[in-house]
């Protein structure tokens, strides 16, 4: 117990907008070891693995629902040519991967293992094709050899690369950071590729695609404005453009600058609240994004789509400085705390979040020794498998005192305690995280509209910030049961410093 108590009210009769599943989607490039020695280690390896595919990185992402997996890039799908990556693997050709690192990119991952990777998962495929370097009948070829029944070229050759069933695919990306890596172009100039490719990348039978056109970065609120605008063009407001479905941008968590960004496991408390101001402009750009997006399509039809973002340090000492490779502490689980607090009240204009990336690169949920190939539930898996209940659950307002604790961070004044809570058959779910490097806090939930049984409690901490898990010593960082205690109305519940906490239960 501590003096300092928070009181928090959540009606839980009052549902809010659903909480799409998507919005805990993952993001795997062609990047580092991120396909190559973490998803897939080819069918010669002396690891377990299905088809190459590494079958205890799939059974730890089964256990957290991962709702769909975003490929093969990134800046690498703007210099992807599907057709380099299907058929017999000996006769792929092989590629420079100029983005990242320059090594070779064999082409053995491609599309027919990307999607035996996705079944494997039980998660939704989502594809970025590319506009930077490919050309529209590639695109369209390629949603064909896909998704189309029937005979047609693209069909027959599926046929003969051994697939027969079309498979389903909704998720499709235009393009990549089109401002930058994905071809360096206006504004306006994406637009109107993004309506081209849009247009004859084709619904095949019942497969109904889901179109995101590559949209800003960061705060860049012209980029969004000037897609809305392409949308407008036709109405949307009230018949949604046919070639596009949704815009997306990205934001990662740099509290340095892009030269140094700092490093993943040396840091102190100060640069730990300046990343928790980082992360938390999250919110903000999400407002922002929704704010231009409401003036354009105020019946929220076109989604809003954040298909990178996570924590960006520089790599790991010794390892390829374009391999993205680094360490994952407990300071990362509480940026991914916070985003998701921040996802959650967002849930009505925010279709879809990936984080980059799902294994070995940037803030990985899963790392693996490029050695001895053992694998680490990084701090940030904990956080996913804490908060799965959250998916496709309906969002519960969480209403706090003004005046709540807080640190001022250069001219920033940060929060330090942040709560989301959701409920999905007959269960409620909240989420509380303590910010603070050192000061303890109880939230005091006032459950109004209902009262939760069988609560069940864990908190995820370590005696540092700076903790994480390692082959030698995976469980550092890992959730363990926490003590919650009943009051007249609801429940206390004691967050020590730098702590993530979820209390679930019965609806009663
Ligand atoms: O996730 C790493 C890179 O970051 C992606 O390839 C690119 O889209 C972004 O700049």
């Amino acid at each position: 117990m501590t003096d300092l108590v928070v009181p928090a009210v959540i009606n839980l009769d009052v549902p809010g907008p659903v909480i799409s599943r998507h919005l805990y989607g993952h993001f795997a490039e062609h990047l580092g070891r991120c396909v190559y020695g973490g998803l897939y280690v080819g069918e010669d390896s002396d690891l377990p693995n299905a088809g190459g595919i590494r079958l205890d990185v799939v059974e730890a992402l089964r256990a957290l629902d991962v709702p769909n997996l975003r490929w093969p890039g990134g800046c690498f799908a703007d210099e992807y040519h599907w057709m380099d990556g299907v058929g017999p693997r000996d006769r792929r050709p092989v590629m420079v991967n100029t983005h990242w690192g320059g090594v070779e990119e064999s082409n053995h991952f491609g599309t027919h293992e990307f999607m035996a990777l996705c079944e494997l998962l039980g998660a939704e495929p989502y594809i970025s094709g590319n506009v930077g370097s490919g050309t529209v009948r590639e695109m369209s070829d390629w949603v064909e050899y896909l998704t189309r029944d029937g005979d047609s070229p693209m069909v027959r050759l599926r046929r003969a690369n051994g697939r027969e069933e079309p498979w389903r695919v909704k998720f499709w990306g235009l393009g990549n950071e089109a401002w930058g890596c994905g071809g360096h172009m206006r504004a306006e100039q994406y637009a109107a590729e993004a309506r081209r490719f849009g247009t004859y990348c084709r619904d095949h039978g019942g497969n109904r695609l889901y179109r995101v056109a590559a949209g800003a970065n960061g705060d860049d609120y012209a980029w969004t404005e000037t897609l809305m605008k392409q949308l407008g063009d036709l109405g949307c407001a009230h018949r949604p453009a046919p070639f596009m479905q949704a815009l997306s941008f990205h934001h990662y968590t740099v509290p340095g600058s892009w030269e140094d960004k700092g490093d993943a496991t040396v840091f102190d408390t100060d640069d730990h609240y300046r990343t928790m101001v980082a992360a938390a402009r999250v919110d903000e750009l999400l407002t922002g994004h929704s704010n231009v997006m409401d003036c354009y399509d105020p019946g929220r039809n076109v989604g809003l789509v954040l298909d990178e973002w996570g924590t960006w340090w520089n790599v790991e000492p010794g390892t390829n400085p374009g391999f993205l490779y680094q360490q994952n502490t407990l300071r990362d689980a509480l940026v991914a705390a916070l985003h998701f607090d921040v996802f959650h009240r967002h849930a009505d204009r925010l279709v879809m979040a990936n984080i980059a990336q799902t294994v070995n690169v940037l803030q990985a949920v899963i790392l693996t020794d490029p050695d001895t190939g053992a694998l680490v539930l990084t701090p940030t898996y904990h956080v996913f498998e804490m908060n799965k209940g959250h998916q496709d659950a309906a969002s519960l307002r969480v209403d706090l005192p003004a005046g709540l604790p807080s640190r001022e961070v250069g001219r920033a004044s940060l929060t330090t305690v942040s709560l989301s809570a959701s409920r999905r058959d007959g269960r409620v779910l909240v989420s509380l995280s303590n910010l603070d490097a050192a000061e303890a806090v109880d939230v005091e939930l006032d459950l109004r509209g209902g009262a939760v049984a069988d609560v069940r409690a864990r908190v995820l901490t370590a005696g540092r910030l700076q903790d994480h898990n390692t082959p030698a010593a995976p469980d550092v960082v890992a959730p363990r049961p926490h003590e919650v205690s009943a009051t007249g109305s609801g429940l206390r519940v004691p967050l020590p410093a730098h702590s993530f906490v979820t209390v679930e239960g019965r609806l009663a």
